[in-house]
């Protein structure tokens, strides 16, 4: 069967600039020729040195000049898509991904993918968004090249009734790809904010298009403040970063890679045995699935109460303080309740 051409999106970054930076990156310890670039990616020996100083003004620190060759300084932390897919090898995210240095939001792109027919397993990743999108119409800071913005297409086989499974699945993956990072063990919040020392360095937005019986497409936007030196002011009471809890920097593409491999290995544990391990996976790493006491906010109520465990789709059980029998939570605000 013939591949789909991958979208030509405006603003995508250019597939050579791609190859020119991993080209950098893999020969980072010899200097190479502007002819030998030039030849190896299809462009002028002009166009290697615009694009080399492009990639100077993005921070990237290139040594060197078209007589003498260039040579990357330091391996940079761009989500370059070439080195992403080498390394995502045997996932269905290694062959289709979307790169842009700036765009409004990721699952906004990719909602519009899932609509043109993209397939399974497509990638969109932002290393800055203009509009970036959170749960219940929030805003989600997307500091540029210093958090993970990566929105993922997927096509699942099920009922849109069991969807809330899939965000535990992205919830999981992320906790651990984070966990290896850090000193602390993270906690995760129903269903899927990723909490250190209480507070949020990932949080996940599911967005979907359905009929009553299945699931057309699934986006999961994955948002994980990774190498912020501080938050916004305003949110930094409830809001962290990998770097503010470790004092170290983190490499977001290796992050990323574990992120997406960690997905893959759950998605496909769900798909084959069901639901069961992924809610004994959410039992044993949050503390929130049972016993909690929890503060909701639905679109309708808040009420306080104490959680009492997962139904087999995902959703919620809370024991309501005010009397009535333990209610399912399908969607809303968790907030820990005195
Ligand atoms: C939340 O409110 O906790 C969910 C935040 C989800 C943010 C991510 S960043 C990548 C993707 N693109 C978006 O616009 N939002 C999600």
């Amino acid at each position: 069967m013939a591949t789909k051409r991958m979208a030509d999106l405006p603003g995508t970054t250019d597939r050579r600039i791609d190859a020119l930076l991993t080209l950098l990156a893999e020969n980072s310890t010899i200097v190479i020729s502007g002819a030998k670039i030039a030849k190896e990616i299809g462009v002028t020996r002009q166009q290697v040195w615009r694009w080399i100083e492009k990639l100077r003004a993005l921070g990237v620190r290139v040594k060197g000049h078209p007589r003498s060759g260039y040579h990357i300084e330091r391996m940079p932390d761009i989500l370059v898509p070439q080195m992403l897919s080498h390394r995502l090898y045997g996932t269905p995210f290694a062959r289709r991904i979307y790169h842009f240095f700036k765009i409004d939001s990721t699952n906004s792109v990719a909602m519009r993918l899932g609509e043109s027919g993209e397939p399974h397993g497509t990638i969109v990743l932002a290393e800055e968004q203009t509009a970036g999108r959170g749960r219940a119409g929030r805003e989600w800071t997307s500091e540029k090249s210093a958090g993970i913005y990566c929105s993922i297409l997927l096509r699942p086989p099920i009922p849109p009734a069991h969807a809330p499974l899939l965000t535990l699945v992205a919830g999981l993956a992320a906790r651990d790809a984070a966990a290896e990072d850090l000193d602390t063990l993270p906690d995760i919040r129903w269903p899927n904010d990723l909490l250190v020392g209480g507070r949020k360095v990932c949080g996940i937005l599911t967005e979907m298009r359905a009929e009553p019986d299945r699931i057309h497409y699934a986006v999961i936007g994955i948002g994980m403040n990774v190498n912020q030196s501080k938050m916004p002011e305003e949110l930094s009471d409830i809001a962290t970063s990998l770097r503010i809890e470790t004092g170290k920097i983190h490499s977001r593409l290796e992050l990323l890679i574990r992120l997406l491999r960690s997905v893959d290995r759950y998605y496909n544990q769900f798909l084959a045995d069901g639901a069961a391990p992924i809610l004994r996976r959410f039992a044993e790493v949050s503390s929130y699935f049972k016993g909690k006491r929890v503060r909701i906010t639905t679109a309708t109520e808040t009420f306080t109460g104490t959680t009492a465990g997962l139904e087999p789709s995902g959703v919620l059980r809370v024991a309501r303080d005010d009397g009535r029998e333990i209610v399912p939570v399908l969607s809303g605000d968790v907030a820990e309740a005195p």
